[in-house]
This record gives C-alpha cells, structure tokens and sequence, in this order.
C-alpha cells in the first residue's frame, strides 16, 4: 500500500479549500507547530510537516524552545497562539523533553484550544472521538483509515486488531475502527495470547514502537497489515536479518550508519493480501491529515 502516493491525493484534494479559505479571508490558514528541545527525529518530522504545509499553501511557523524550558514556558507559548487570531492549528511536537515530565505533558496540551487541536487530543477532542462526532480527529489514526478506504479496503463487518494503546496512535485508532463498525481487540505488552489473537485478525494495526516485532506467524494469510512504527535500528546485522543481505536497504544503511524500519518484519508482505511499507506507508498519510486537520480548524473558526 503505498502511503506517499494516497498522501498525495489527499494534499490535492486539501489545496482548492486552502485557496477558497485564502479568498474568503484575505489569509491563509495558519499552522503553528511547537518544538521544544532537540530531539533530532522530532525536528526531522517537524520539517517534514512545515515543507508539506507551506506547498498546501498554508502559513506555517515553527516556534522553537530549548530544551530546558519550563512548563509554564511552554505553557506560556500555547497561550499566546491561542489568543493569536492568525494561528488555526498548534501542533506541539512529541514527545516534550524529559524534565517537562508526564504531567507536564498533560498540562500542556490540556492547554491548547481545543478548536485549534490539529492533533485531536485534547481531552474534549477525544470525548468527541468516543462519540463518534470529533470534528479534529488524530492524524496518524485518520489517515490508516483514509488508506483503507481510499486504497477499497472494507473495514466493516471486519476483525481488527490494534497492537499499542497509546493516546496518539492505539486508542484513537481502535475507536475510529469501531466507529466504521469493525470488531475491535486492544492489545498490548500484557496480553497473554499476543500472537494468537493477532493472527484472528483482518486488519492487523501495529504500533508498538518495536522494529520487526510482527513477523509471519502474527499473521492471518491475506490479512491487511499496517505497520506504525518509525524505528531507528543502528545495528547491521538487524538491517541484513530484516532484509537480507543483498537487499539495497543493506547497501543503504552502508552509507547513513542506520535504517529506519517498522514494527513488521518485511517478510510479512508474503503473508498479507496488503501491507504498508516504511518508510513511504503510514508517515506521510500523518503528515496529510494534519493539513486537512488545519484546514477544518480554520474553516469552523471563521
Ligand atoms: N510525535 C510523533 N508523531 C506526532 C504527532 O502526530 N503529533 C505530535 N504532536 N507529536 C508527534
């Protein structure tokens, strides 16, 4: 399933509700993105998320704060975009650093204005998502679901399985198949029958953060397999046991020193009637949410 390509199709269909917003309003919707420290792999998705915005024709403006900054710094930045009339969506990158702490983490997003949560996890966002009527929903989750109907998978009547419950990905993603009427299992690292219940699966979403973690005995012949995971893996002997040693992602890893891979071993396509490659799956399906996401906001604020 190519993820890159369906990106694609949903950033044009975003582009003429950018221009007719612009026309209306005399300025373009606005994306504000907060990054605070220097974790290298946020700041390679955050220009990542700035490029994409900008050639949808949105305003995009990173507000960079260092790694030492306090809560209420943070705090303090959330606030100001909040009350900004120019700013639509604010998107505070993920994860914050370690001395903002887990219930600083919460402080802050729980601060951001729940009409300019491109990200959807807000608390009201996600009382919304349990509902069945979130208007910001998730952009990773959204976006599988987006592929799954844009690429004619049926995700009713189905069987899904959701490894990871985390509240930016797992959760949201078990909710929005619900919502399309599938039967819905959460697992995670205390299931005791992990791979059986993986392999009753029709739809199987991985998203454990671990690299290779599915393989092929996780998974139901001609299942729909889509893999989250975004993992930096710096030993070669992993890349040549993912890929074998022949493989141009071998000869790759030679060059950079590392490899990005997925939580599914790539032998799993095998298996599976579908699967989403990484990188060029499930990424950039995010990346195209958060500009339909931020088109939405803008648009119902006026
Ligand atoms: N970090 C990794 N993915 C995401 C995302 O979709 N949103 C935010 N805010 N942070 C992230």
């Amino acid at each position: 399933m190519n993820g890159t390509e369906v990106a694609r199709t949903i950033r044009e269909d975003v582009r003429p509700g950018v221009a007719a917003f612009a026309a209306a309003h005399g300025r373009s919707p606005g994306l504000h993105i907060v990054l605070v420290g220097d974790d290298p792999a946020s700041h390679i998705y955050v220009r990542n998320k700035e490029r994409a915005g900008t050639e949808a024709g949105l305003i995009v403006r990173v507000h960079r704060l260092p790694a030492e900054a306090t809560v209420d710094q943070v705090l303090a930045q959330v606030q100001a975009l909040n009350a900004d009339p120019a700013c639509d969506g604010i998107l505070v990158q993920a994860p914050l650093p370690a001395g903002i702490g887990k219930h600083g983490t919460e402080r802050v997003f729980d601060a951001i204005d729940p009409r300019k949560d491109v990200d959807g996890l807000h608390p009201h966002n996600v009382g919304l998502l349990v509902q069945g009527r979130a208007a910001l929903k998730p952009c990773t989750p959204s976006g599988v679901i987006e592929l799954l109907d844009r690429l004619g998978h049926p995700i009713a009547g189905k069987h899904a399985v959701v490894i990871g419950r985390s509240e930016i990905v797992g959760k949201p993603m078990a909710l929005l198949l619900l919502q399309r009427d599938a039967t819905v299992t959460i697992c995670h690292s205390k299931t005791p029958d992990l791979k059986d219940t993986c392999r009753r699966a029709d739809i199987l979403v991985a998203a454990i953060g671990r690299p290779g973690f599915v393989t092929t005995d996780f998974v139901k012949p001609g299942a729909v397999v889509i893999d989250v995971g975004i993992n930096r893996v710096d030993s070669r002997d992993a890349v040549v046991g993912f890929f074998g040693a022949d493989h141009p992602r071998v000869a790759d890893f030679d060059k950079k020193g590392s490899a990005v891979v997925g939580d599914v071993h790539p032998a799993v396509a095998q298996v599976a009637s579908a699967m989403t490659p990484v990188p060029g799956g499930v990424g950039p399906l995010t990346i195209a949410m958060l500009l339909k996401n931020t088109l939405t906001a803008a648009t119902a604020r006026g």
